[in-house]
């Protein structure tokens, strides 16, 4: 810890306790993570560790409209009520003085490294793609999963293949067959998304093994990517920029998109089947991590960069903006990789009430709709502005908001879904989570209801379910 560290930590301490004092409560959520103050974007060095489930962010504290990245870090144990830990990682080295961007943790050995990519800005005149930007791969580890010792450079722009522009990011690090591997994002010179794969014997020194990319470019740049294993598939998720719109498909500014792998991931390229992880307005930058008792559970930002066109975060007036996705389980159903509210969230809910073919109320601000049954159409306007409908006869579902200032500018959003057996909304303050046909599609937006509760109108001939809530919040009158 340097002198550098210490001084960002006590500013940043003063920062939050100043922004304690001003602290407004509407549109911050229950149950999914936001950042005290500042603006947060991806999820980082998510983990496991001795119980205890770890969540790091890229975080700036001194501006709710982003600038010089940190890492916050909170914990939980039940990944529902998660406790901020401060910052863990700050730009104090002259490898990462721009910003202590995007990473991941490796569990091992009683201690937690983190992977994440340094980056810097050199001065002069520079483009920052071609020339000017230094993208540093450095480990850190610690012992207590609070504090984390010294900084190790480990791989700089030379140590990329030379065909790269200057953005390398990212790096998702596990261990598999005694081995280390590490996947990073970048963009060639020709302006081409792909993967990198490294491999390494102590997790310190790393070998360029493998281009997992498409033989047709797929967005110049693949942010953020992650490799697993669930359910028998190697997963690839990555999240480009520079993808096209191509009908209800791929309508965010940038993608968050996964697809299988068909050969051992050492040697595979990438066969171009993507599947859009989210269908809704807010979701990017998604990583996953492998729970103790074996769940691979994956968080997103439930946000997106460069949207300020488009929609923005009525927390802005509070000096905040943004927060993370649930954590989701994932799992394949179908040839299909479903994600769903991790299991403890059935835990949260005490009390409940059973609807059938229409619902009218005010409820909390914290609720979840649960559909046993789908009939042929559903038609949900939470807030009296955002509306949730699907009619078998046409085969899609949309997410609408009707009311601009409900929606920060959000407009309407679609898949298509030819079936629908079951559906589940979960609300929380001021974001929607919508599941569908267990979990094979998700949307994921952000809304700004100025009400004290939620309204929702629901008309669902021949549905059924219920709602589930929390006892101790509002309850309908
Ligand atoms: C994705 C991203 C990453 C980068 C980080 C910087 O949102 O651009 O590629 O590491 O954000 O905050």
């Amino acid at each position: 810890m340097n002198v550098l560290y210490r001084t960002w930590e006590r500013l940043v301490a003063q920062e939050l306790e100043r922004s304690r004092k001003n602290k407004e409560k509407r549109w911050r959520p229950k149950l999914h993570i936001s950042p005290p103050a500042g603006w947060l974007n991806d999820p980082n060095g998510l983990c496991q560790y001795q119980g205890v489930y770890h969540v790091f962010y890229q975080y700036s504290p001194f501006d709710a409209k982003g600038g010089l990245k940190f890492w916050a870090h909170c914990t939980s144990l039940d990944m529902l009520r998660w406790s901020f830990e401060g910052i863990a990682l700050a730009p104090d080295e002259p490898f990462d003085c721009h910003g202590a961007y995007s990473g991941s943790a490796l569990v091992e050995n009683g201690q937690i490294s983190l992977y994440y990519t340094g980056n810097v800005k050199q001065t002069g005149e520079h483009d920052y793609i071609h020339t000017g930007r230094e993208s540093n791969t450095v480990r850190v580890a610690g012992r207590d999963g609070i504090h984390f010792g010294e900084k190790k450079l480990i791989m700089t722009n030379r140590d990329y293949p030379e065909d790269l522009t200057c953005h390398v990011r990212d790096p998702k690090v596990w261990k598999q067959d005694g081995r280390y591997y590490m996947v990073q994002g970048a963009r060639t010179a020709e302006d081409k998304g792909v993967v990198l794969l490294f491999e390494s014997e102590n997790g310190l020194e790393w070998k360029y093994r493998n281009r997992l990319e498409t033989e047709k470019a797929f967005g110049y740049m693949w942010e953020c990517p992650d490799l697993y294993h669930v359910d028998g598939h190697t997963v690839l998720s990555i999240s480009p920029q520079g993808v096209e719109a191509d009908g209800l498909k791929y309508n965010n500014v940038y993608q968050s998109v996964t697809v299988f792998l068909e050969d051992d991931f050492r040697t595979a390229s990438v066969n171009g089947a993507f599947r859009e992880l989210d269908a809704g307005f807010d979701f990017y930058a998604p990583q996953s991590f492998e729970a103790e008792d074996g769940r691979r559970i994956q968080i997103g930002w439930m946000g997106m960069p460069d949207v300020d066109e488009y929609y923005t975060n009525r927390s802005l007036e509070d000096g905040w903006q943004h927060i993370l996705t649930l954590p989701r389980e994932l799992s394949v159903k179908d040839g299909i990789l479903c994600q769903n509210p991790v299991r403890e969230l059935d835990t949260w809910w005490n009390f409940f009430i059973s609807f059938e073919n229409a619902y009218s109320h005010v409820l909390g601000d914290c609720f979840e709709l649960e559909f046993s049954r789908v009939g042929e159409s559903v038609r949900l306007t939470l807030a009296g502005g955002l509306a949730l409908f699907w009619e078998k006869a046409e085969g899609i579902f949309w997410m609408e908001f009707t009311d601009q200032k409900l929606g920060a500018g959000r407009t309407k959003r679609g898949r298509k879904v030819e079936k629908l057996a079951d559906l589940r909304i979960l609300v929380d303050v001021s974001c929607v989570e919508v599941y569908l046909n267990g979990g094979k599609d998700v949307f994921s937006t952000r809304f700004y209801p100025d009400t004290e509760g939620v309204s929702v109108k629901l008309q669902a001939p021949g549905s059924e379910g219920r709602i589930r809530l929390r006892q101790d919040e509002e309850q309908p009158e």
